[in-house]
């Protein structure tokens, strides 16, 4: 045993989220090796499958026992047979709330080699990371159904903002421009939605003075998907409320090449709680069980794992060996990949093996 030892949890969850897992878990094991450290992995049986099988979605038991972990992995979790939000606010929301996951971070990387729907764009002109607060806002689930049912039905969904959700994201958006470009895009809706707006504005520009050094912009939800496919160079950190950055973060995958390469960590920057790092992209029920699943989101999220615990060289190394597969696919993810999804696992396990 090293002293370094990494206890990391599995949630391969349903459908192409288990299919994507075990390739994360062969790279980690493969980084491990070849990095000197120790990784003592535990799956955990948790999803639309479990639920279907027994009721359960996220027994208390489990959660007190995923706290303990040093990180954990999530492929993805939602079923067609399970009504919507069961699984999703059951277990996915309950861990990124409960464990303070308060940031969201989704980098937007056009690795080369990759095809860009956006004829023409170079991978200088597509690298930014999109910080989504990951607590509050529509996600919160406040609200509430009256009438339901009847003709006089009303149903009500309000957006949380507190200072405190609202800054630490600002704050962490910061920090990461201060080791990029110096670039700092608030992207809201200040326009319309003038309290929630409002706040998240006024603290952008009053944290300003903190970081003196970073160049702050404000765009509209709306402008920025525009911005986003014409110009995505003009972002290099951009900031967001959590909805807003659910959306824009698909189309910032799309733009990178597809879903299949997107990943994410839901971070406690203060480590009070484990991470869970998972791909952008869903269960995928239209392509699971195929081996159609490009791994390549669930291992560049195993990198930013490998990062989060500091193991700076591996995650680098992980990275590099993923970014050299891609060009060697002939599409991103579906019947016409020229791969499956364990053959890409193991060019990239194979690469970080031999680097
Ligand atoms: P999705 O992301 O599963 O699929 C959208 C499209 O992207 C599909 O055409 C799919 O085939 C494709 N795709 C997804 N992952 C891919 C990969 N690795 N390689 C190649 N192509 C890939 O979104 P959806 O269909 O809207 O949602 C399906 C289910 O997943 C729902 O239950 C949803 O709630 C859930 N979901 C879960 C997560 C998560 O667990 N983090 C994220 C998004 C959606
Ligand atoms: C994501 C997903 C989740 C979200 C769903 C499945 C709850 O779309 O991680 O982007 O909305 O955050
Ligand atoms: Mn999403």
């Amino acid at each position: 045993m090293s002293d370094r030892t990494y206890r990391i949890a599995t949630i391969p969850g349903d459908g192409v989220g288990i299919e994507v897992t075990a390739e994360a878990v062969k790279v980690l094991e493969a980084a491990a090796g070849r990095f000197d450290f120790d990784v003592e992995v535990h799956e955990y049986d948790l999803g639309g499958g479990r639920y279907l099988r027994t009721g359960e979605v996220l027994p208390e038991s489990t959660q007190a026992e995923l706290a303990e972990f040093d990180a954990i992995l999530l492929g993805a979790v939602g079923t067609p047979d399970v009504p919507p939000g069961v699984i999703e606010r059951g277990l996915l929301l309950k861990l990124r709330f409960d464990f303070d996951q308060y940031i969201n971070l989704r980098p937007v990387k056009l690795y080369p080699g990759v095809p860009s729907p956006i004829a023409g764009l170079a991978p200088e002109q597509c690298d930014m990371v999109i910080i989504r607060e990951n607590t509050e806002g529509l996600y919160a689930g406040i609200g509430g159904s009256f009438k339901t049912g009847t003709p006089d039905e009303v149903a009500t969904q309000d957006s949380m903002n507190t200072r405190k959700g609202v800054e630490r994201a600002i704050r962490f958006a910061y920090d990461q421009a201060m080791v990029r470009d110096n670039r700092l895009t608030v992207c809201h809706k200040t326009n319309v939605l003038t309290y929630a707006g409002d706040l998240w504005w006024r603290a952008a520009q009053e944290i300003n003075a903190d970081y003196p050094d970073v160049e702050l912009d404000y765009v509209h939800v709306d402008a920025a998907c525009l911005y986003l496919v014409n110009d995505p160079g003009r972002f290099d950190v951009i900031v967001t409320d959590n909805l807003f950055g659910d959306i824009i973060t698909d189309l910032g995958a799309a733009i990178q090449g597809g879903l299949g390469l997107a990943a994410s960590g839901n971070l406690d920057p203060e480590k009070r709680y484990p991470s869970m790092f998972e791909p952008v992209h869903g269960s995928a029920p239209d392509i699971a069980g195929n081996g159609w699943a490009n791994p390549v989101a669930a291992v560049l999220s195993t990198a930013l794992a490998l990062s989060h615990l500091g193991e700076t060289e591996a995650a680098a190394a992980v990275e590099h060996a993923a970014a050299a597969v891609l060009p060697t696919l002939a599409t991103m993810g579906g019947p016409d990949m020229g791969a499956s999804t364990s053959e890409i696992g193991d060019r990239i396990t194979a690469a970080i093996s031999e680097s």
